[in-house]
């Protein structure tokens, strides 16, 4: 097997914009309260309106939602409840018309309880899928260190490991070291794993090749047991990407790892930079919004007008990855997603948003935009759980697109609604937004249209910082290709700020984006001058 993946990637992904769709709360097309794909087929339009290329979509199978589809009971089929399969099919291909790819979710870790693979695996009678997930031997051993497992389950003698909830049992993928006092850990080549594994490339092939243009996997770097430096589970992609390589060369996999360095080198093409797994995400964007300094137990983000961040909380770190990374993948950036709750727009103006996407929208790798974060939609406090959301219930509710009933998202009568709709009168909408030249809508379907312009703002073209120091404001840094460079800078401050960096050009900088900043040549050290809560972007003639 390869030691290191293969370099290519689908070339699409270079200047890739992703749109992460929640299903259930997108748009509903048949009025049973809950948002389904015929829906997001009608709204393709308003997709394609954005200038996204690509929609991944949280799960659409079969399932009996304890965590809202992310405990899949048939992976081959789309619940009732959003369609059938050729309703998908449809998607694709009406995606397609439209440049725009659409992913799936494939929840390779674990399956529901009620996944039929697990439902004969918990009977006592060895059958052809007792290894299918991973069982302790005795049922009274329940107390397995670095191990959650269930107990009293079913007449199987055994405990159950789960990846997530209860109702998540982790497939048996095998265990890097299986320790010989307890036999019931298999190693990886043992018949259990080999054929849970081949059960994930045929789901793979599937919808492959039904349309499906790749897929994010969801918690992808856990799926061999007592893996120090994941190094087997990191094998066992790198494996599923040769495979597609040669297969279906354009597909993309995507992983929920929060590690890009170690992501990248599994095979996958991309990795997410997420709270869970990279700290500096939330430096930059999602610390608490406290009072004031020395008051708020978890201090300050970056993109905080009351500018006490520190940059450095997420370039260290980000930084990290990025070098590792270069060349063999990307690194995917989020505007938010359905575990990230508060939304992105919790305390922001519509200025501090547009900073926050201009930053987004000019970084390298890919960007990610939540359902309705382009129009600063508010996440809804204090929500009772759905569907196993707990405290991310407040960022899933429904997409809102007009004045009509339930924000245009659906006819049935609002308390049969999938979540409840926020009820402010002031609560952004599309059509409101479309209406608005100044509206944030506008202005990130203008940062796209510009990402989109300039292979030197996109995927893996070259990036540098500027000027980034701890505590202080802007961030400045530069992006380049073949033909131009750009210089852009974030000052989410809301006080003016003033910073000089070394930069070997004399040429005159052109604003393409934003604030007609002060930014001024001067032998080589260059000064920018920002007013409060702005920012821009900038060419410059290649140096
Ligand atoms: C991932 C998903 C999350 C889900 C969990 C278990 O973190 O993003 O929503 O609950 O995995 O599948
Ligand atoms: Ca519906």
């Amino acid at each position: 097997m390869k030691e290191t993946p293969p370099k290519s990637k689908p070339e699409w992904l270079e200047n890739a914009i992703f749109y992460q769709i929640y299903p259930q709360s997108f748009y509903d097309s048949n009025g049973d309260g809950i948002g389904d794909i015929p829906g997001i087929i009608n709204k393709l339009d308003y997709i394609q309106s954005l200038g996204v290329t690509a929609v991944w979509l949280n799960p659409c199978f079969v399932s009996p939602f304890q965590d809202a589809g992310y405990d899949v009971a048939d992976y081959y089929k789309v619940a009732k409840r959003y369609g059938t399969n050729s309703d998908l099919k449809r998607l694709f291909e009406e995606g397609r018309k439209r440049d725009i790819r659409i992913l799936l979710d494939l929840v390779a870790g674990h399956t529901s309880i009620q996944h039929p693979w697990f439902m004969e695996s918990s009977k006592p009678e060895r059958n052809q899928y007792t290894d299918y997930y991973i069982w302790t031997d005795a049922h009274w051993k329940w107390e397995i260190p670095g191990y959650r497992v269930v107990s009293g389950y079913s007449q199987r003698d055994g405990c159950y490991l789960t990846n997530f909830f209860y109702s998540q049992p982790a497939l048996n993928y095998g265990f890097a070291n299986p320790d010989p006092n307890h036999p019931w850990q298999q190693p990886v080549d043992a018949p259990g794993p080999m054929r849970v594994r081949q059960e994930l490339k045929s789901i793979i092939r599937f919808w492959l090749e039904m349309g499906a243009s790749g897929f994010r996997v969801d918690m992808a770097g856990s799926l061999i047991k007592g893996d120090p430096g994941n190094r087997e589970t990191m094998k066992l992609w790198q494996e599923i990407r040769a495979w597609l390589d040669v297969e279906f060369p354009d597909a993309c996999l995507i992983s929920e790892w929060g590690v890009p360095s170690q992501a990248i080198q599994a095979g996958f093409h991309m990795d997410f930079c997420i709270p869970f797994g990279m700290p500096g995400y939330t430096a930059l964007l999602r610390k608490a919004f406290g009072p004031g300094p020395g008051t708020d137990p978890y201090g300050f983000s970056f993109f905080d007008s009351r500018g006490h961040g520190n940059i450095m909380e997420f370039l260290d770190e980000y930084l990290g990855h990025y070098q590792k990374i270069l060349d063999m993948g990307l690194i995917a950036f989020p505007t938010g997603n359905h575990d990230i709750n508060p939304r992105i727009s919790k305390g922001r103006s519509t200025t501090d948003l547009e900073l926050v996407f201009l930053f987004i929208l000019t970084m390298p790798g890919v960007p990610f935009i939540w359902y309705g974060d382009e129009i600063g939609m508010r996440s809804l406090d204090y929500l009772p759980s759905k569907e196993g959301g707990y405290n991310r219930t407040g960022a899933r509710t429904p997409m809102q697109w007009s004045e009509d009933t339930n924000a245009g998202f659906s006819t049935a009568a609002t308390e049969k609604l999938y979540l409840p709709i926020d009820q402010a009168k002031d609560r952004p909408t599309v059509l409101q937004q479309e209406n608005d030249p100044d509206s944030l809508l506008q202005r990130v379907r203008r940062l796209v249209a510009i990402r989109k312009t300039h292979p030197a703002l996109q995927g893996s073209a070259p990036f540098k910082i500027l000027f980034a120091h701890p505590g202080e404001y802007p961030l400045v840094f530069l992006r380049e290709a073949d033909q131009e460079s750009f210089i852009i800078a974030v000052n989410p401050f809301s006080h003016s700020v003033e910073a000089e960096f070394p930069y070997l050009s004399n040429s005159v900088p052109q604003t393409i984006y934003g604030a007609a900043a002060g930014l001024i040549a001067n032998n080589n050290l260059w000064k920018i001058h920002l007013p409060g809560t702005s920012g821009g972007i900038y060419r410059v003639a290649k140096s």
